[in-house]
């Protein structure tokens, strides 16, 4: 094998951009970067934490990873942040829009708030502000400057299986319980994580002249402390028969962000133990 082979999946010294980088798996998909030599820029909520985690990072994998208080909402913020990268390291590689409201389906004593008819507007538009206005917001600003690169860069959207098929709301239904009681996975889910798949196309070939390849990654639900008898239903949803570890996506992130998939653009992946295949 020649050493470039070898190097195919490395990220040595590039930047790269990661939002909602103190949750479950932006945790891991930050972790990954710098296992591969990548410099890991953390961007979530609370200071505290993502500069915790880069200063982790930093010292584990002996890269120089920062982390940032950044409100992906608000377009000054962004900008700001996206001007001083790019004067500080002189350029940006790559962007993971990973942030999202993660709402939990959770019941409810009283009529749940998460069904379509009750669903309230401010829910909407915060649901909607995180994950779809904020992946906009972070391609206009990180992702321009990743297209001045001379070898351009990579940005992965995060959406979901759920963004290729609707949720099966059975899976979350309790016995005994009034329908107006029910929890659902809320309508935000879908359509925030569709919308990220036509981003993701409009993306792909927005700065493709430059080098910039812009790819989905749809995961499967991570098992997370979810009670037993929700994980019997959705496993049996599954061709693996399980749902996916926090580490499951870390490989194909790596794929994604590196040369491995130098020719992958505009590509919908599915990484769900074959839950939309059945
Ligand atoms: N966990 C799963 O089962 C699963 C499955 C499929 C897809 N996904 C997707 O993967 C991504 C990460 O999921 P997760 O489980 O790690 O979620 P999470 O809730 O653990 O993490 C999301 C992070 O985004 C941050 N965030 C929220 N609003 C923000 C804002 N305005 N600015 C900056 N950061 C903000 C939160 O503080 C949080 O740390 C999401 O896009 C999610 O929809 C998750």
């Amino acid at each position: 094998m020649s050493v470039e082979l070898e190097s195919l999946f490395r990220l040595d010294g590039k930047v790269i951009v990661v939002t909602g980088a103190a949750g479950l798996l932006g945790s891991k998909h930050a972790e990954a970067i710098a296992a591969y030599g990548g410099i890991p820029v953390l961007l979530d909520l609370s200071k505290n934490t993502v500069e915790e985690q880069a200063s982790q990072l930093s010292e584990r994998y002996n890269v120089n990873a920062l982390g940032f208080a950044i409100d992906i909402t608000d377009e000054s913020q962004v900008e700001r942040n996206a001007e001083w990268l790019f004067d500080n390291y002189g350029k940006i590689d790559g962007l993971v829009n990973n942030a999202a409201n993660n709402p939990k389906v959770e019941e409810s004593s009283e009529k749940n708030f998460s069904r379509l008819e009750n669903f309230p507007l401010d829910i909407w538009n915060q649901d909607v502000a995180v994950g779809l206005t904020g992946a906009f917001l972070c391609a206009k600003h990180y992702g321009a400057k990743i297209s001045k690169n001379s070898l351009g860069g990579s940005i992965v959207n995060i959406s979901s299986d759920l963004g290729l098929i609707a949720p099966d709301q059975h899976l979350y239904m309790k016995e005994g319980l009034d329908e107006e009681f029910q929890a659902v996975k809320p309508v935000t889910y879908s359509v925030v994580k569709t919308g990220l798949i036509g981003l993701t196309r409009y993306l792909a070939t927005y700065w493709a002249d430059k080098g910039v390849r812009c790819n989905a990654m749809c995961p499967g639900g991570v098992e997370n402390g979810q009670p037993e008898e929700f994980l019997k239903k959705v496993n049996a949803k599954i061709p693996m028969g399980r749902l996916a570890q926090p580490n499951d996506y870390q490989g194909i992130l790596i794929w994604m962000l590196s040369n491995a998939s130098s020719y992958l653009n505009g590509s919908i992946i599915p990484i769900d133990g074959g839950r939309t295949t059945w």
